[in-house]
C-alpha cells in the first residue's frame, strides 16, 4: 500500500470539514475522489501535501507512519499536486516555473540556466509534452499550464500525483493531452488521486473511487462495479438530475454583435446575434478566443473593430458599469482573479455589483441587504458558516457559487456566462442550468461559453461557432452530436 490514512480529521472554526477519513492508494493505481463542493476533498489535498495540518488521525506512506509538516516535507517523500487554483506565476517563463521552490543548478557560481532548460526538455519530452518554454506562463493556454505543472510535478521522484479537478478548463481535446499524460504515469507506476466533478472521466480514468459528503467518507468502490447514478447516491441526498428543456419561444435580439475585433488582435472577426428566449452556446478549442470575447462585450477588454448593439441601441463606450446599467452581467470563469475577492465576506462579495441598491436618503439599510444575500445563499445552497465569512475560505465550489450570487443580485437580462459551472458539483450544475432556463424563458438572453461540450449540447438552443478569433457556422441544436460540431471547430 502507497498510502493509508486512518481517522484523519480537521475542523475549521470549531466545524469537521473533515471527520475519521479512512483512504488507501495502491501503488500504480488510478483512485478517483468524488464528493459535493465542500465535502472536503480539497481539505484532505491539503493535509496530504502539508498545507493544513490535522487535527487528529495517521498517515501511513509505503507502511510507514509519517508526518506530513510542510509543502516541503510532502514532495521529498514522494508526493505532488495540482492544485484547484494555477499556482504558477505568470510573468515567469516555463522553466523558471518548473524550478519554482526548488534550488537552481549552478556552475562557476552562477546560475546554470541551460543545464536547467535541458532538464525541463528531456522531461517533457519523456512525457510527450510540448510547450514553448520560453514563454511567461499568462501566455499558456489553460492545458499548456496543466502540462507545465504536471513538469514541474515529475522532475521530482514523484510517487503520488494528486490533480484537483485538471480538466474544469479545458476542452475535450485538450483534457485527451492529459488522458494520456495520466496513462503514461500509470505505466510507469507512478499512483494518481484524481478529483473531479466530471462522472464521465472517473468512469473513463480509475480503478478505484472514494466517495466523500460532508466530511466524512461514504463509500469506496472498484470503478467498474458501480454506475452514474450509483456515485451520485453515495455523494448527495436522494436526488436526480433534470433534463433542460429547449427554448419554446425565441424573441427578439437583445444583443447583437458585429464584426467585433479586440484591440490585442485576440478577437478577430466575430458576429452573433442572442435572442431573448434563447440559451446561445458559444463553442470553440482553447485559445480560440471565446473568453476574450465575452470581455470585450462586457466592457473589460479593448475594442478596436465592430458594433455592439443592445436591445436595438449601439453601444460605443463599453465599461462594466455600463454593462450593469444596460442589464447585462458577466459571470466569469476566473474565481480568483476578477469575479471574487477572497478577503471580503460572502455578504460584501455578494452584494458588491449592486451596493447603490441598498442605499436609501444617504443611509446604507445593512438589514435589507443581509436580508437578500441571505436569500441568495439559500437558493444557491452555498455552504458557508455564514454572510460574514470570508469568501476565501469557501470551497472551490462554493466560491463560484458567490460569484454567480454576485451576477444575479443586479437584475441582469442579458447574461454573458463564461464557464459558469466550472468547478461545480453535478447537483449544483444542474441547478444553474434549471435557473438559467428559467431567465431565459422569462425573457432574457444567455450567451453560454464551456469548454465542456456535452454541457452547451445540454443547455443551448443554438451554437455559434468560434474558431481563432472569428464566428463560424451557427447551429441549430436539434440532435446534434459532439463530433459535428468538433468537426465545425478545426481548419478546413
Ligand atoms: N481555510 C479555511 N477556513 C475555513 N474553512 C475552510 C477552509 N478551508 C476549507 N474550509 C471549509 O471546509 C469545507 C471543505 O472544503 P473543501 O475545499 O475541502 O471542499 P471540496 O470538497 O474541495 O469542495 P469543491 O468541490 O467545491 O472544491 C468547506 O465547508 C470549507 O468552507
Ligand atoms: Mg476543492
Amino acid at each position: 500500500m502507497l498510502l493509508r490514512t486512518t481517522n484523519v480529521s480537521k475542523q475549521f472554526n470549531g466545524v469537521y470539514a473533515l471527520k475519521d477519513i479512512d483512504l488507501e492508494i495502491e501503488k500504480g493505481e488510478v483512485h478517483g475522489l468524488v464528493g459535493e463542493n465542500g465535502a472536503g476533498k480539497s481539505t484532505l489535498i491539503k493535509i496530504l501535501t502539508g498545507v493544513y495540518s490535522l487535527d487528529q488521525g495517521d498517515i501511513y506512506w509505503n507502511d510507514q507512519r509519517v508526518d506530513i509538516t510542510d509543502p516541503v516535507e510532502s514532495r521529498k517523500i514522494g508526493i505532488n499536486v495540482i492544485h484547484q487554483d494555477y499556482v504558477l506565476i505568470p510573468a515567469f517563463n516555463s522553466v523558471e516555473n518548473v524550478y519554482l521552490g526548488s534550488e537552481y543548478p549552478k556552475k562557476n557560481g552562477r546560475i546554470d540556466w541551460k543545464s536547467m532548460r535541458k532538464e525541463v526538455e528531456v522531461k517533457a519530452g519523456e512525457l510527450g509534452i510540448e510547450i514553448d518554454l520560453s514563454k511567461a506562463a499568462y501566455e499558456l493556454t489553460p492545458p499548456q499550464r496543466t502540462c507545465l505543472e504536471i513538469v514541474r510535478a515529475m522532475m521530482t521522484d514523484c510517487q503520488l500525483l494528486i490533480l484537483d479537478e485538471p480538466t474544469a478548463s479545458l476542452t475535450d481535446k485538450e483534457a485527451e493531452i492529459l488522458f494520456s499524460i495520466i496513462g503514461k504515469l500509470k505505466e510507469r507506476g507512478t499512483s494518481i488521486l484524481y478529483v473531479t466533478h466530471r462522472m464521465d472521466e472517473i468512469f473513463r480514468l480509475t480503478d478505484r473511487v472514494t466517495i466523500f459528503k460532508n466530511g466524512t467518507k461514504s463509500g469506496v468502490v472498484e470503478t467498474n462495479k458501480i454506475d452514474k447514478d450509483g456515485l451520485i447516491d453515495l455523494m448527495t441526498e436522494k436526488w436526480k438530475a433534470q433534463a433542460i428543456s429547449h427554448s419554446s419561444a425565441i424573441g427578439e435580439v437583445a444583443l447583437e454583435v458585429k464584426h467585433l475585433a479586440s484591440r490585442d488582435g485576440i478577437v478577430k472577426d466575430m458576429s452573433f446575434q442572442a435572442h431573448t428566449g434563447e440559451i446561445l452556446g458559444i463553442f470553440g478549442l482553447g485559445g480560440s478566443g471565446r473568453t476574450e470575447l465575452l470581455e470585450c462585450i462586457y466592457g473589460y477588454r479593448a475594442v478596436k473593430d465592430g458594433t455592439i448593439t443592445i436591445k436595438g441601441k449601439e453601444s460605443r463606450k463599453r465599461t462594466p458599469r455600463n454593462s450593469i446599467q444596460e442589464g447585462m452581467v458577466l459571470i466569469s470563469e476566473d474565481r480568483r482573479g476578477k469575479a471574487m475577492i477572497g478577503g471580503m465576506s460572502v455578504r460584501e462579495n455578494i452584494t458588491l455589483s449592486c451596493m447603490e441598491r441598498y442605499t436609501k436618503a444617504g443611509r446604507f439599510e445593512r438589514k435589507r441587504e443581509s436580508e437578500a444575500v441571505r436569500q441568495q445563499i439559500d437558493a444557491l445552497q452555498i455552504r458557508t458558516t455564514g454572510t460574514e465569512q470570508r469568501a476565501i475560505e469557501l470551497s472551490g465550489g462554493n466560491q463560484q457559487k458567490v460569484v454567480f450570487a454576485k451576477a444575479l443580485m443586479t437584475g441582469p437580462n442579458i447574461f454573458l456566462c463564461d464557464e459558469p459551472t466550472q468547478a461545480v458539483d453535478v447537483k449544483t450544475r444542474n441547478e444553474i442550468h434549471k435557473l438559467l432556463r428559467e431567465r431565459a424563458d422569462a425573457g432574457s438572453a444567455v450567451v453560454f461559453v464551456s469548454s465542456d461540450l456535452k454541457e452547451v449540447l445540454d443547455v443551448a438552443d443554438n451554437i455559434q461557432i468560434m474558431s481563432r478569433g472569428r464566428s463560424k457556422e451557427l447551429l441549430k441544436n436539434e440532435g446534434l452530436t459532439s463530433n459535428e460540431v468538433l468537426a465545425c471547430c478545426y481548419d478546413k
